[in-house]
């Protein structure tokens, strides 16, 4: 959350940072802001409440800020409400200090106070402000600017990445972090920092990756980075492959819609380099081949969409494993005392690879000794850094808040990996095995099949975006499809959605259906699609409205129950939600477009939590 981009170099900051921020806009945006060192090192500051829009306008209609250094910030509010004060860069009560921040500071209540008894006078309500304060109080103590880091890395608790302007040294920037993600950037202009790597893809694909407790201090023409220890560190240099098209919208209307559309090409991308000579291969497991060895439980552990994906995965795993695999949500799992050590694997799902509380589940089986594999998209994010072995999605650049092609591609990526290890303990029946491999190759062309039926999507969802409640109902792995539905549904249209399992609804919850409520029944799942016709129908029976999702074969069955009905291909059991999600994310997403809805952007939302 937030989003954070420095630049260092021989020509103007403003436009730079300004560009960065609308790639990074998707972090956060709540209000925006940047700050330049003039060369005769002066600090320039701007900032305003609302999107980037309105940051730009402000610029545009005062004297431009000149300079060849700056750091931009786009806020997700956490402590502070959103207005112009709270925005980022946050200044020294000098002026001489400038720093943008993503993160938290836990204890910058016990700093406030100490620097208030001190005398020091503070603007804003966020955390963010007591560094820049701290920062200068000793500075001014020490005179030494790297000295005053480095005290305030000592005295702060929390997590963050930070960029920081000094007016005594107008030429450079400071870039910190800790817990929170960020990237130096090497451009023939100059140099950057980003929290992400899409703010720098139209300047650079060559960038380092900043580890925990490192300072870099970035000119123009210098990099250095620092440890802890305040010793020069050697990092190596990555070249990214995402191209900046990527992370453009390409003529769609929304990123959303664009990513949807990318599905079947994200998809081939995860899954044909991984199939050759009619077996699954995983390259970055071949150095594991005794990866299960003395597994005895699995826990897949994720947050939102992705968690959805890991409840999937459970069903699938389970069965086609033999083990007790569970999915657990990350901000619960290091507190419920889950059963870890050598015998637990632990599979961490996540399409930023940056989520805090993915990271801190992560950090938790390590330190107990499990071994943490991850499923990720981002490639050199911090969970696919940290994990014993990492299995990319290669999904490309996701923008829009809500998770689509990275959903569909952690789901088969997962299942994938299950039928692998399936196959190399001996669990699954050559038949059965062939028959999956043979559909993974066709899968992707099969979810185009589904994507042509967007006048249906878009006739029914005009039909029902007025309802102001709706159900999403399945069984077993339509269950897991529906939470990911009625996720999909409620983060982008603001309605109210709940999903349950469709057996569970008459033990409580059926009291709610009335005549006209939306009930979106799954009816994919072929060994339970007899139990969900009753559950439909029991609905029904209450008044109301049905939309069902079913396969080719069952479409009478269940259409005559429903009043619309989404036909998906039939594949083989396993890789069914690959195709059942599809209806459910346009569903949502033209119900959002006939509201009016800010799709790419919901409220209060954003892209990366890297908040607990
Ligand atoms: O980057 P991650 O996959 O770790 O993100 C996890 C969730 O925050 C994410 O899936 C979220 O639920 C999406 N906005 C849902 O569309």
């Amino acid at each position: 959350m937030c989003g954070i981009i420095g630049f260092a170099g021989n020509t103007e900051a403003v436009p730079i940072l300004l560009d960065g921020l609308e790639r990074l806009e998707y972090r956060g945006y709540d209000s925006a802001g940047v700050a330049v060192a003039s060369p005769e090192g002066r600090l320039q500051v701007k900032k305003c409440k609302g999107r980037l829009g309105v940051l730009r306008e402000a610029l545009a209609a005062q004297k431009p800020l000149t300079g060849q250094v700056g750091i931009g910030h786009t806020r997700w509010a956490t402590h502070g409400e959103p207005n112009d004060v709270n925005a980022h860069p946050h200044v020294s009560q000098s002026g001489k200090l400038a720093v943008v921040h993503n993160g938290i500071i836990e204890n910058y209540m016990e700093i406030k106070q100490s620097l208030l008894h001190k005398g020091v006078v503070f603007a804003s309500d966020t955390d963010t402000e007591v560094i820049v304060q701290l920062l200068e109080y000793y500075y001014k103590k020490s005179s030494n600017l790297m000295d005053a880091v480095y005290e305030v890395l000592n005295r702060i608790k929390g997590a963050y990445a930070m960029g920081i302007l000094c007016s005594d040294f107008p030429e450079q920037l400071i870039a910190v972090r800790k817990d929170a993600p960020l990237l130096i950037g090497y451009g023939a202009d100059g140099n950057y920092i980003a929290s992400d790597v899409t703010a720098l893809l139209a300047h650079t694909r060559t960038v380092t990756y900043m580890e925990d407790d490192e300072v870099a201090v970035v000119t123009a023409d210098h990099v250095q980075i620092l440890g802890r220890d305040g010793c020069f560190l050697e990092k190596e240099k990555h070249q990214i492959q995402w191209d900046v098209s990527a992370a453009e919208k390409g003529g769609y209307a929304h990123f959303m819609l664009k990513e949807i559309m990318e599905q079947p090409e994200a998809v081939r991308r995860t899954i044909q380099p991984r199939l050759a000579d009619g077996e699954i291969v995983f390259e970055e497991l071949e150095d594991e081949r005794d990866l299960m060895k003395g597994i005895s439980r699995i826990y897949l552990v994720a947050c939102g969409s992705a968690y959805h994906v890991g409840m999937i995965g459970k069903y699938a795993l389970e069965r086609l494993l033999g083990i007790p695999v569970e999915a657990c949500l990350a901000s619960e799992f290091r507190y419920s005392g889950p059963l870890l050590g050598e015998s637990a694997l632990v599979i961490v799902i996540s399409q930023s690879g940056e989520t805090l509380d993915s990271m801190a589940a992560l950090r938790e089986a390590k330190r107990r000794g499990s071994k943490v594999l991850s499923i990720v998209n981002v490639m050199g994010s911090s969970i696919a850094r940290e994990s014993d072995h990492v299995l990319y999605t290669w999904a490309g650049p996701e923008i829009a808040v809500a998770t689509t092609k990275a959903y569909t591609t952690q789901t088969v990526l997962l299942l994938m990996l299950g039928v692998y290890l399936a196959r190399r303990l001996d669990r699954i029946g050559n038949g059965e095995y062939q028959e999956i491999v043979r559909e993974l190759h066709g899968l992707h062309e099969r979810i185009g099949m589904v994507l042509k039926n967007l006048e249906l999507y878009q006739k029914t969802a005009a039909r029902y975006f007025n309802h102001d409640s709706v159900f999403y109902i399945g069984r077993n792995q339509d269950y897991a499809l529906g939470m990911e539905g009625s996720l999909k549904l409620k983060e982008i249209s603001y309605i109210h959605s709940e999903s349950y399992a469709a057996g569970e609804l008459k033990h409580g919850t059926i009291s709610l259906i009335e005549p006209g409520t939306l009930v979106v029944a799954l009816a994919v799942y072929e060994p339970l699609v007899e139990k969900m016709r009753s559950n439909i129908v029991e609905v029904r029976s209450r008044g109301a409205e049905v939309v069902a999702v079913t396969t080719e074969e069952n479409r009478d069955m269940i259409g005559s129950q429903a009043s619309e009905v989404f036909v998906i291909p039939k594949v083989h059991t396993l890789l069914q939600p690959v195709l059942g999600v599809v209806p459910l994310q346009l569903f949502a997403y033209y119900i959002a477009l006939n509201r009016g809805c800010d799709i790419d952007k919901p409220r209060n939302l954003a892209k990366s939590v890297t908040v607990e």
